[in-house]
C-alpha cells in the first residue's frame, strides 16, 4: 500500500527536479548568449582595476572569500571559471554592466596572466606529424573551424596528447575567440613574453617514429630531437637565457630521450620523473600534466553513488611490471580472491576500455600502483570515473598539487604498509557511507581540470597547465630573487 502511494510523489518530485534543471539551465543559455561567460562582478572588477596580472594581487584571496559562489574555494585559482550561481546573484542591469566589461576584457596581452611566444617551427615537428599538409610556406593550420582542426591519432597515444592541446589553445588565442578567457595569449615579440613555447610534438613522434625500416638508419624522431636542439641553439631567445625562459612538453617518459640533458634547462611539461635524474627534471622548475583519461567521464548527475557501486575496489591492467612494479604482484596475490575485489590482468586496448569504463564507475575506490613509472593514466580514469583512488605510489607527483588537495578526493597508502596482509583491505572497510560520499562529491567537483578540449573551457586542463606554468615562473623567479640578495654587497666589498 504504501508503495503505491510512494510512486506519484516520487514522480512530481523527479517532474520538479527536471523543470528546475530546465530553468537553470535556460538561464545559462540566455546569460552565455549575452555575456560568453558568467564571471563575477567583482572579479571582474578585480581584473579591471589592475590592468595586468590580477593572479598576483595580494588581495585577490581574501576577495574571493566573500564571492556568492557555492564552492568559492575553487575561485583561488580559477578567477574565470563560470559558475552557475552567478546567474542568481546578478540582476539585470548588473548583468549588463558586466557584459560591457566584459568586452573590455577580450584577451589582450596586458590583461593575459601569461604572455607566451610560439616558436614558428616546420610543420614536421608538429600537425605535419599528424600528416596535416599546409599550403607552400605554412606553418599552421586555419583553427578557426574546430571541424577542420588535424586529429590526434585515436588509442594509446591520446594519453599524451597534451602538446597538441597546448599547442591548438595558442593558435586558437588569435582567433575572436580569444575574448571568452584570458590565461594565455600568444604575443609575437619574444621579448614581451613570460615564457617560450617550443611546439614539438614530442610523444607523438615517439609513438609513432621510433622505428627505422632500415637497420642503422637513424628514426626520425631522433632526427626531429637532434635538429629541435640545433634549432633551439641558433635561437637568440634560448641563448639569451640559456633555454630557462623556454616551455617543452615531453609527456610520454620515454619521448625526448636522447636530447634531454641538452634541453633540460627549460620548463618540462612531464608525466612524471620516473626516468629523469633529479638535476635535468624537478617539481621546482617542471609541470606535472595529467595524462589524457581514456575512460569516458561520467556526468555529474548520472555518476553512482555509494550503494550503486558493487565493488569495493577494483584493478586492472598489467600486473608484471618491471622497477618499482613488483608491488603490483605482491598485491595481486593478496588481493585475488578476497570478496568485493576486481584485481585482473588486462590491457587497456580495444574493448578494455569499454570493461575499465564499466568497472570503475560501479567501484567505490580504484588502486593506482606504481607500474614501471610512478604515474600512469588509470589515475585519471579514476577521476573521471569519480571512483575514489587509492594511491600506491611512493614518488609519484600529482598535477597542480599546490592548489589542490588530492586527500579531499584520494587514499594514499605507503607501498610498505598497502601489502601488509589485510592492512588495505581493512582501510577500505573502514571508510563508510558518508565519508565516502565526502570523497565522491569532491571529485565531482575536480573532475573539469582532467579535461583536454578543444576550444579550451575555464579551468580545464589546458588552462590548469597555463595557470601551473604562471605559478612555476613565479615561484622561480622568487628563489632566484632570494640568491640575488648579497651580490651587491659581495661584490662591492671585493673591488674595495
Ligand atoms: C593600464 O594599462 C594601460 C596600458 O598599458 C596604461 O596606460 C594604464 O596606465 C594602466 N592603468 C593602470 C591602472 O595601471
Ligand atoms: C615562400 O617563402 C619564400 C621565401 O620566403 C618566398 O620566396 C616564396 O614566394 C613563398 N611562397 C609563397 C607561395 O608564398
Ligand atoms: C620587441 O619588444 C622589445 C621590447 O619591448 C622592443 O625593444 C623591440 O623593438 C620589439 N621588436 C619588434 C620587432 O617589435
Ligand atoms: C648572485 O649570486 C649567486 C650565488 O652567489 C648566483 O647564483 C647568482 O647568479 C648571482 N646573481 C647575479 C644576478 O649575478
Amino acid at each position: 500500500m504504501s508503495e503505491k502511494s510512494m510512486v506519484p510523489s516520487r514522480l512530481m518530485f523527479c517532474v520538479m527536479l527536471i523543470s528546475m534543471f530546465l530553468l537553470v539551465l535556460s538561464s545559462l543559455f540566455l546569460l552565455q548568449f549575452s555575456s560568453h561567460s558568467f564571471i563575477p562582478r567583482s572579479v571582474l572588477e578585480l581584473i579591471i582595476v589592475n590592468n595586468s596580472s590580477f593572479y598576483f594581487t595580494p588581495d585577490f584571496k581574501r576577495e574571493q572569500i566573500v564571492l556568492p559562489t557555492d564552492s568559492s574555494e575553487d575561485l583561488r585559482f580559477q578567477a574565470l571559471k563560470p559558475r552557475e550561481s552567478d546567474s542568481k546573484v546578478s540582476n539585470s542591469s548588473e548583468r549588463e554592466h558586466s557584459v560591457e566589461r566584459q568586452m573590455n576584457i577580450a584577451c589582450d596581452q596586458n590583461r593575459a596572466l601569461l604572455k607566451v611566444f610560439m616558436y614558428d617551427l616546420p610543420p614536421e615537428f608538429h600537425f605535419g606529424l599528424l600528416g596535416w599538409k599546409g599550403s607552400v610556406n605554412q606553418t599552421w593550420p586555419d583553427v578557426d573551424n574546430p571541424n577542420h582542426v588535424p586529429r590526434y591519432p585515436g588509442g594509446l597515444n591520446l594519453q599524451h596528447s597534451m602538446e597538441y592541446w597546448l599547442t591548438l589553445d595558442l593558435l586558437s588565442l588569435n582567433t575572436a575567440k580569444a575574448g571568452q578567457h584570458c590565461t594565455a595569449i600568444r604575443v609575437q615579440n619574444s621579448s614581451q613574453a613570460d615564457i617560450i613555447f617550443v611546439p614539438f610534438f614530442s610523444s607523438l613522434s615517439y609513438n609513432r617514429h621510433s622505428k627505422t625500416q632500415v637497420e642503422g638508419q637513424v628514426s626520425v624522431n631522433k632526427m626531429l630531437q637532434d635538429r629541435l636542439v640545433r634549432f633551439l641553439r641558433g635561437c637568440k631567445e634560448w641563448k639569451r637565457s640559456g633555454g630557462k625562459n623556454h616551455l617543452i612538453v615531453a609527456h610520454h617518459p620515454n619521448s625526448l630521450l636522447d636530447v634531454r640533458s641538452n634541453l633540460a634547462s627549460a620548463m618540462l611539461v612531464l608525466a612524471d620523473f620516473g626516468r629523469y635524474p633529479v638535476e635535468l627534471a624537478n617539481i621546482k622548475k617542471d609541470i606535472i600534466a595529467p595524462y589524457k583519461h581514456l575512460v569516458a567521464t561520467i556526468p555529474r548527475a548520472e555518476s553512482p553513488s555509494y550503494d550503486e557501486r558493487s565493488t569495493l575496489v577494483y584493478f586492472q591492467g598489467a600486473i608484471y611490471r618491471k622497477d618499482g612494479g613488483v608491488i603490483r604482484q605482491e598485491l595481486y596475490y593478496l588481493l585475488k580472491d578476497e570478496k568485493d575485489v576486481h584485481f585482473t590482468f588486462g590491457s587497456i586496448g580495444g574493448n578494455g576500455v569499454n570493461q575499465a569504463s564499466q568497472g570503475m564507475s560501479t567501484s567505490k575506490f580504484c588502486l593506482n600502483i606504481a607500474g614501471d613509472t610512478p604515474s600512469s593514466n588509470r589515475l585519471f580514469d579514476a577521476i573521471v570515473s569519480h571512483c575514489v583512488p587509492v594511491i600506491i605510489s611512493d614518488e609519484i607527483e600529482l598535477p597542480y598539487e599546490d592548489v589542490l588537495d588530492y586527500s579531499e578526493f584520494s587514499l594514499f597508502v605507503r607501498a610498505a604498509d598497502a601489502i601488509k596482509k589485510g592492512y588495505l583491505l581493512n582501510l577500505l572497510h573502514s571508510i563508510k557511507r558518508e565519508e565516502w560520499t565526502k570523497m565522491w562529491e569532491r571529485l565531482k567537483e575536480i573532475t573539469h581540470h582532467y579535461e583536454y578540449q578543444y576550444p579550451s573551457q575555464p579551468g580545464d586542463a589546458v588552462n590548469m597547465i597555463w595557470q601551473e606554468v604562471v605559478r612555476k615562473i613565479s615561484s622561480i623567479q622568487f628563489n632566484s630573487h632570494r640568491k640575488n640578495r648579497y651580490n651587491r654587497s659581495q661584490l662591492l666589498v671585493k673591488t674595495n
